[in-house]
């Protein structure tokens, strides 16, 4: 049991998540597998808005949009190649390919992507994944985040690759991030004229390596796994485009793939406990905001023709996700290449999802904790 705080529903959680002087982000997350911060997630402002402002390029759409047939290119090759052997595993086959493929694009490091890709869907297992430990396995041990319990998490892999890269890279202060080697550029960040420490670029680093990861993976996997299930959905969104963005707004909102994250109690006795201490923390619950069924009635269902209400999958306030537009234009283009050209897709017995209770009481959801593996075979006529 979490001995943590939480803050849930709708509208609590949008409050506590736009008040950071009650509610600070000034912590160590992932405690148990790395010990620099997560730039610009685990700062407060004033500081925060500074680092936000200097990363800011890197997300902005018109970085993407030159970038997005790319995208839909990758996604097009991933599925044939998938309908030509016949089938396979949404989970490593689409899901982890095409979110490291768009992530070695949009980073200009093409040379990175097989060894991004051997770390499996999580960072924090990747020394497990890459020594052949499956997808199954790999997301069990990282749902395993409780200090104590035996886990197979490690932050060296990733530590040893930011190490690598930053000893290679070369400061390009000012470039384009559109065309510029994401090292390189991030290498050449200045904060207020200086260039931020070396734990502070790690930070950074970190957050685009893993902040885009799972999170994306667990929602391509997810689109798939509905457009198969529904097919008048697929073929609605086949004669609307325009209905894309509201189909995965729903896809973000019903998953929450990031279920909640962390603030530090503005209690002064609290805050002095030790950093492990799990009652220094309070959980905002973005999931239990975005099933609370005071606003959406059904809210264990899927509905990509629902009227749209702002949900908070991607957070609200000062800290609200920087890749969400990264995850549009993925999601957009992944959507795209399945509903024009429909690869006669079935599921191929269950999927291995692992499903949890959220909340106690007549306020529970039952929600999607993530994809395991989800066989397909394809099926013509
Ligand atoms: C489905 C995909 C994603 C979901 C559900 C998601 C969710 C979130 C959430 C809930 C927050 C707010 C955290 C807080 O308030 O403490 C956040 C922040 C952030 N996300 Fe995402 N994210 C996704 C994809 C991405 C991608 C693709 C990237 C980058 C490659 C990214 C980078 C970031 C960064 C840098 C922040 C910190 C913003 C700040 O502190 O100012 N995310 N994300």
């Amino acid at each position: 049991m979490s001995e943590r705080e939480e803050i849930r529903g709708y509208h609590n959680v949008r409050a506590a998540a736009r008040d950071y002087e009650t509610y600070s982000s000034d912590l160590l997350g992932d405690r148990d597998v790395r010990d620099y911060k997560a730039i610009p997630l685990e700062i407060d402002p004033p500081r925060h808005t500074l680092f936000r402002e200097a990363v800011q390029p890197i997300f902005h759409s018109s970085h993407l949009e030159g970038k997005a047939p790319q995208f839909e290119a990758l996604a097009r090759q991933l599925i044939d190649d998938i309908t030509a052997r016949g089938g396979g595993d949404l989970v490593p086959d689409l899901g982890l390919r095409y979110v490291m493929g768009c992530l070695s694009i949009i980073y200009n490091r093409p040379q990175d992507l097989d060894e991004w890709l051997s770390w499996g869907p999580d960072v924090w297992t990747a020394e497990a994944y890459s020594k052949g430990m499956s997808v199954v396995e790999s997301r069990r041990a990282a749902r395993n985040r409780q200090f104590g319990e035996a886990s197979l998490r490690s932050g060296d892999m990733l530590y040893r690759y930011l190490e690598r890269v930053f000893a290679e890279a070369t400061p390009a202060v000012g470039a384009d991030p559109a065309t510029t080697d994401v090292w390189d550029w991030i290498a050449g960040i200045r904060v207020n004229g200086e260039a931020p420490t070396r734990e502070e670029t790690f930070g950074i680093a970190m957050l685009l390596l893993a902040g885009g990861r799972d999170t994306v993976i667990k929602l391509i996997v997810g689109i798939a796994w509905h457009l198969i299930r529904v097919p008048d959905d697929r073929e609605y969104l086949r004669e609307h485009p325009e209905a894309y963005n509201k189909a995965i707004a729903e896809l973000a909102r019903y998953l929450s793939p990031i279920k909640q994250m962390e603030r530090l109690s503005s209690d002064p006795t609290r805050r002095a406990l030790e950093q492990d201490d799990p009652r220094r923390y309070v959980l905002i619950n973005w999931l239990s905001a975005n099933h609370d069924r005071s606003i959406w009635p059904d809210a264990d269902t899927i509905d990509i023709h629902r009227d749209r209400k702002p949900h908070v999958a991607f957070g609200i306030g000062r800290h609200s996700c920087m890749g969400m537009n990264i995850t549009e234009f993925e999601a957009k283009a992944m959507i795209s290449a399945l509903v024009t050209q429909w690869p006669g897709w079935q599921l191929d017995g269950e999927p291995a999802i692992d499903w949890e209770q959220n909340g106690e009481g007549p306020d529970a959801t039952i929600a999607v904790e993530s994809f395991l593996s989800m066989p397909i075979r394809v099926v013509r006529g």
